[in-house]
C-alpha cells in the first residue's frame, strides 16, 4: 500500500503534512474549510490531483459547518467557501474541477440534507476513483518502458501528489508491479525540493530504485546514456498538448528533446483544460524566500530582485505521448485528446 496523502475520516480531512517531509510523516486533521485552503496554499497538500480532491473535501467541510435550514443558505455557504478554496492556486486545473463537480450537486432537486450527505459522498468517491485512475493511467503507461530502463522524473507526480498511487510514479510502480526492472532518477526539484523531499523519501519508502540529482546534471545524465526515458505529471494540459508543470519540466523535455530520450507526461482526463488557450493559463508566481534561500539558511544577498514561477509550459512538439486513463495520446494531440474525451462518454 503507498502513502494515502488526504481522506476524509469521522467528518474530517486528514492529511499527510508535506511540508515535514522527509523528516518526519506526520499527519494533520481539519474540521473547517479555512484549514484546507491554507493547506493548499502553504503546500501542506500540493500535486494537482491532490489539491482537486482536498477542495471537494473543503466543501464538503463546508457543507457541515454551515447552519443553513434552506437550500439557497446553503447553496451561498457552499459558494464563499468555494470562492475562497479556489483562489488558493491558480495553475492546477484539478482544483476547479474539483469544486465544480461538488457545486454540480446543489443543481439537483434535492433538501438541505440530502445536500450535505451527497456532497461529502461524492468527495469521498473522488478519493477513490483517484487511486483507481492512477492505477490505470500506470497500466497504460507501462507498456512503455522495457527491462533495466533507467526513468527519469521532475518534482513529484507520485503517491504524495494525489490520493494514492501517483501518475508519473504510479507508471513507474506499474512497470515494475509488471516484472520488469526499472531504477528512478529524481531531479531535487529547486527551489522546494519536491523531488528530494517527496519523490526520493516516497520511493525510498516503496522499495523502488531511486537516485537523485541535481536539477543541473540533467543534461550530464542524458549526455552520459544514463537515462531511457522521462516521465512527469502534470497541473494542466491544453487542447493542443501544451502541458504546464512544476518549473523546470520545460527544461528537462528540451535536454530530452537534445539527446533523443523519450518524453512522457501521465495525468488524468481531470488535468486537461479544453478551453484556455496557452496565453491564458496563470502561473503561480511564489515568494522570493524560496530563492534566497535554502530551508532557513540564506543563500543570496538582501535585496535582490527574484523571478519565482512556480510552473512553466512544456510545447507539443516536444512530447512523446501523454498517458491517461483512456489511453495514451500520441502527436498530432488535438485529435489525440479529442479521442480520449470521446472514450470518456
Ligand atoms: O507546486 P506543486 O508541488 O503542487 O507542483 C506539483 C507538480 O507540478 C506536479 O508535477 C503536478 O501537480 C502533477 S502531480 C500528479
Amino acid at each position: 500500500m503507498t502513502l494515502k496523502t488526504v481522506e476524509w475520516k469521522d467528518n474530517s480531512v486528514i492529511m499527510i503534512d508535506q511540508t515535514k517531509l522527509p523528516n518526519s510523516l506526520e499527519y494533520v486533521t481539519y474540521t473547517d474549510y479555512n484549514q484546507v485552503a491554507d493547506a493548499i496554499r502553504t503546500l501542506v497538500i500540493r500535486g494537482a490531483p491532490a489539491i482537486g480532491v482536498s477542495g471537494a473535501f473543503g466543501l464538503a467541510l463546508a457543507a457541515l459547518q454551515s447552519n443553513a435550514k434552506e437550500k439557497d443558505q446553503l447553496i451561498q455557504d457552499l459558494e464563499t467557501a468555494k470562492k475562497i478554496l479556489f483562489e488558493t492556486r491558480p495553475t492546477a486545473v484539478n482544483l476547479a474541477w474539483g469544486l465544480e463537480k461538488i457545486m454540480k450537486i446543489t443543481k439537483d432537486d434535492k433538501t438541505v440534507d440530502e445536500i450535505r450527505t451527497s456532497v461529502i459522498e461524492t468527495a469521498k468517491q473522488m478519493a477513490k476513483d483517484d487511486i483507481q485512475i492512477n492505477m490505470s493511467i500506470g497500466k497504460n503507461g507501462s507498456e512503455l518502458f522495457s527491462e533495466n530502463d533507467t526513468i527519469m522524473t521532475h518534482c513529484n507526480a507520485g503517491a504524495l501528489a494525489t490520493v494514492g498511487y501517483g501518475t508519473a510514479l504510479g507508471v513507474i510502480r506499474a512497470t515494475k508491479e509488471s516484472g520488469k526492472k526499472v531504477k528512478v532518477i529524481a531531479t531535487e526539484t529547486r527551489p522546494i525540493q519536491q523531488g528530494s523531499r517527496l519523490t526520493a523519501f516516497e520511493l525510498k519508502h516503496d522499495g523502488i530504485d531511486v537516485s537523485l540529482i541535481p536539477d543541473t546534471a540533467v543534461g550530464y545524465t542524458m549526455a552520459n546514456g544514463l537515462v531511457d526515458g522521462v516521465i512527469v505529471g502534470a497541473d494542466r494540459i491544453l487542447q493542443t498538448g501544451h502541458v504546464f508543470n512544476k518549473i523546470g519540466t520545460y527544461q528537462v523535455a528540451t535536454m530530452a528533446k537534445q539527446h533523443n530520450i523519450p518524453f512522457y507526461v501521465a495525468a488524468p482526463l481531470s488535468t486537461f483544460d479544453l478551453e484556455s488557450r496557452p496565453d491564458n493559463v496563470i502561473i503561480e508566481q511564489r515568494k522570493a524566500s524560496e530563492v534566497t534561500g535554502i530551508g532557513d539558511k540564506r543563500t543570496a544577498p538582501d535585496g535582490i530582485d527574484v523571478i519565482n514561477p512556480a510552473f512553466d509550459m512544456t510545447p507539443p512538439e516536444l512530447i512523446s505521448g501523454i498517458i491517461t486513463e483512456n489511453g495514451i495520446a500520441k502527436p498530432p494531440y488535438g485529435e489525440s485528446i479529442r479521442k480520449l474525451f470521446e472514450a470518456k462518454k
